[in-house]
């Protein structure tokens, strides 16, 4: 993949008109200063997607989906970031520069391209194989008809052969001009000690393994041999195209479905996804027999949050899977559990049963995931009391990766139920458990810390943290990566998240905007804008973000400012050669038109003036939309999703209201508002240590010492509060909303 070089990122994103780029899919009405229409992600008939022309994003206030242009056309359209620029560079007429790239990184794209270019080649020839050729047709055709498969099936999935020869594939590929070299390197051929190469892949039906935008990365290959002595599958290995913990089979073929039915069916193999999606069950795709990594799941993520796991009735397997699932919970998403009847599996049970039937199938079988492995885990632990007491403990744990706090305290509920065991014991353990990883976590961030200030010292703790995840492999243990997704989540994090949510909307709404001066200790005064202002109350009281998401919203702020003062001062130049032109033009005007000196005097007093007008306003525009327009098109989902959400408001003031009187803003109050979100932020954290304190104080008992200690803390707390009080109280005039 090239490089979209960051200044054309900027005129793509510039360029591209909200309205317009929307209007492609959905016919918009005007309505006040925004439009209207149905929603494309969801089935409506009353509109309730709004797009705003000046904010550059739409939204559905009924699903909640939207975004600016680029990440409107990646949910609707499932594009990836890069493709979703270049649709709106082909649009707008603007010619993508890449940027320059050194040699290695040149280096590194002709050599993913190579690879891509002769896995390409192979796939076309196991399909000209299986189609084409007597041995292709007389096994692998005749195997996959034989299986069910019909041939809109396998032009879909592109299924092929490779023949029984040691070096077919080898040869044809040279014959081509492809490099050895990149027939090694992407696995499909092998090279023996001679230095001579053979293919991989002999004698089998081929399953090409293709990315999300259905580029071919890696195949597995299926003997039809019965003895065993053959190995069933063969894989493509592992390569700089195909990492196996990042792909799903089947995805390609299913996002649009997956989108569409917002779920995703997770199934184990190659045919169960194939004949699903024959038989009209088309949102499934498949881990390839793999325990699920959270690369494939943040893949899923990107489509849905409903995640069904269809399961034959194999116990074994079952169980072996469990652990996988409980990443799919800290991942916040919604796991129902699907068994099918004894002896079925998703492959022979599609094949058996219509559409209609296997959707009612699913729709009758569908079960609640904990529900699920509560009793999965309790059919075996009936009578031994330590296997139940390490069955709860089991889904303990797996109720504290959930996110979300009410969702856990329902799960508790059920589960006490279900287990016989008492909810106030449930829902301390999984308080501890939560406890406990924050600790470990804790731990971990310092190490990280630690790392990071040896090296990058401009480089935050997410930001780390991120990298990492992205650049090495992806953790499938699931105790380890639960960590990761946890780390600012903690079991306050519900209570905190409307006063976090609050600050963060200002800092990404009004970030660079001056929202008051500041003042040194020898009286010297500096505009402070928002960000300035929050992060300095932030840090001086150390507080931190509890919720992950705006932890990384706040973070992504901070970076995408690094390049204010040099983009402020060429917007202030483009904005000062905009004024001298208007003048120009303005003053030719004047002397034309103009009759007496005191008339140009006072034509020209109008003009500088309403240059100057048209100047801040412009200026000030820059400023406030800044974070904004950096954010909403960030590479980051969570970034984008946060943002979006946060900015864009559910009313607009009405016509009537703007027309009589310059209604005060909320930006004009900024240095009442922003304060007022921290201090009942603060006055929340303060609220949740007394909180802690009263229960420590019931908890103490006797313990005079410790007492003593406790109601001295308690005091001075009630004073901080009382102060709080003062404050939040005298400054705020009306409340807001
Ligand atoms: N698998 C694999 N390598 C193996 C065995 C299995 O990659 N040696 C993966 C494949 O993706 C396979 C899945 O695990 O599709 C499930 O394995 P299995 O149930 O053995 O195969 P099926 O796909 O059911 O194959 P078939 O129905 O053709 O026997
Ligand atoms: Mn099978």
């Amino acid at each position: 993949m090239r490089r979209i070089d960051r200044e054309t990122v900027q005129k793509i994103l510039d360029t591209a008109d909200i309205v317009d780029v929307v209007s492609d899919f959905v016919s918009l009405k005007r309505r006040g200063a925004n439009y209207i229409g149905l929603c494309p992600f969801h089935n409506e008939r009353t509109p309730s997607f709004s797009v705003s022309k000046s904010k550059g994003i739409c939204k559905c206030f009924s699903c909640g989906k939207g975004g600016s242009p680029v990440n409107f056309l990646m949910e609707l359209e499932q594009m990836s970031y890069h493709d979703a620029l270049r649709y709106l560079a082909k649009k707008y007429h603007i010619e993508i520069k890449e940027h320059e790239m050194t040699d290695a990184e040149r280096e590194a794209v002709t050599e993913r391209e190579s690879m891509l270019a002769v896995s390409e080649f192979a796939l076309q020839h196991f399909e000209h194989n299986l189609n084409n050729t007597d041995d292709g047709r007389d096994i692998g055709l005749s195997y996959f008809h034989e299986r069910g498969i019909n041939d809109a099936a396998i032009k879909k999935f592109r299924l092929g052969y490779s023949l029984e020869k040691r070096d077919d594939l080898a040869s044809t590929a040279k014959a081509k001009g492809y490099n050895e070299k990149y027939l090694v390197d992407s696995g499909l051929c092998i090279q023996n000690e001679q230095g001579k190469i053979y293919d991989r892949f002999k004698g089998r039906v081929m399953y090409p393994i293709l990315s999300v935008s259905g580029k071919v990365l890696g195949f597995g290959g299926r003997t039809l041999r019965k003895d065993k002595e053959v190995a069933k599958y063969v894989n493509s290995p592992e390569s700089v195209i195909y990492r196996k913990s990042y792909e799903l089979y089947g995805l390609y073929q299913a996002k649009q479905a997956i989108v569409k039915k917002d779920k995703c069916i997770l199934v184990e193999g190659y045919m169960d996804v194939i004949s699903m999606s024959q038989s009209g069950i088309e949102n499934v795709v498949a881990s390839s027999g793999t325990s699920l990594t959270e690369g494939q799941i943040r893949l899923i993520h990107r489509f849905t949050e409903n995640v069904t796991v269809i399961y034959d009735s194999d116990p074994a397997g079952i169980k072996a899977s469990l652990r996988g699932i409980d990443m799919l919970l800290a991942e916040g998403m919604n796991i129902k559990v699907v068994l099918l009847p004894e002896g079925d599996d998703p492959d022979s049970f599609a094949q058996n049963h219509s559409t209609s039937e296997i959707e009612d199938y699913l729709a009758a079988h569908e079960q609640d995931f904990i529900a699920f492995k509560t009793a999965i885990l309790l059919k075996d632990a009936e009578n031994d009391p330590h296997q139940r007491s390490n069955a709860i403990k089991d889904i303990v744990r797996s109720i504290s990766v959930i996110p979300d706090e009410i969702v856990r305290s329902e799960y508790i509920k059920e589960c006490s139920r279900r287990l016989r065991a008492d909810e106030q014991m449930l829902t301390r353990s999984v308080a501890q458990k939560i406890a406990e990883r924050i600790e470990k976590e804790a731990q971990q961030r310092q190490r990280q810390v630690a790392v990071q200030s040896l090296g990058d010292l401009g480089q935050t703790t997410t930001d780390f943290q991120s990298t990492q995840q992205e650049e090495s492999e992806p953790i499938v243990v699931e105790q380890q990566s639960s960590a990761i997704e946890d780390s600012y989540d903690n079991r306050y994090s519900a209570f905190f998240k409307p006063f976090e949510r609050e600050v963060l909307r200002y800092v990404l709404k009004y970030g660079m905007v001056e929202m008051c001066e500041s003042c040194d200790e020898s009286g010297n005064t500096a505009p402070l804008t928002v960000m300035d202002y929050v992060w300095s109350e932030l840090n001086e009281d150390d507080i931190h973000f509890t919720n992950r998401n705006y932890s990384i919203a706040y973070n992504a702020a901070f970076e995408a400012i690094s390049s204010y003062k040099d983009d402020l001062q060429r917007e202030i130049a483009k904005l000062t050669e905009k004024r001298s032109q208007l003048m120009t033009n303005g003053i030719a005007e004047i002397q034309r038109t103009a009759t007496n000196l005191t008339d140009i005097n006072a034509k020209e007093q109008a003009l500088t003036q309403q240059c100057d007008e048209a100047y801040f306003k412009d200026l000030n525009h820059f400023k406030t939309m800044y974070v904004v327009r950096e954010l909403i098109s960030s590479p980051d989902d969570v970034v984008r999703r946060v943002t979006t959400e946060l900015i864009s408001e559910k009313y607009v003031l009405s016509k009537v209201h703007t027309k009589y009187a310059k209604i005060e803003t909320e930006q004009d109050k900024l240095n009442e508002l922003v304060p007022r979100a921290i201090y009942e932020w603060k006055d929340a954290i303060l609220e949740n240590q007394m909180r802690d304190i009263r229960q420590k104080i019931k908890e103490a008992g006797n313990n005079a010492e410790e007492l003593t200690a406790l109601m001295s803390r308690q005091m001075e707390l009630k004073q901080l509060k009382s102060e709080f009080a003062k404050f939040l109280g005298e400054r705020i005039v009306a409340p807001r909303k």
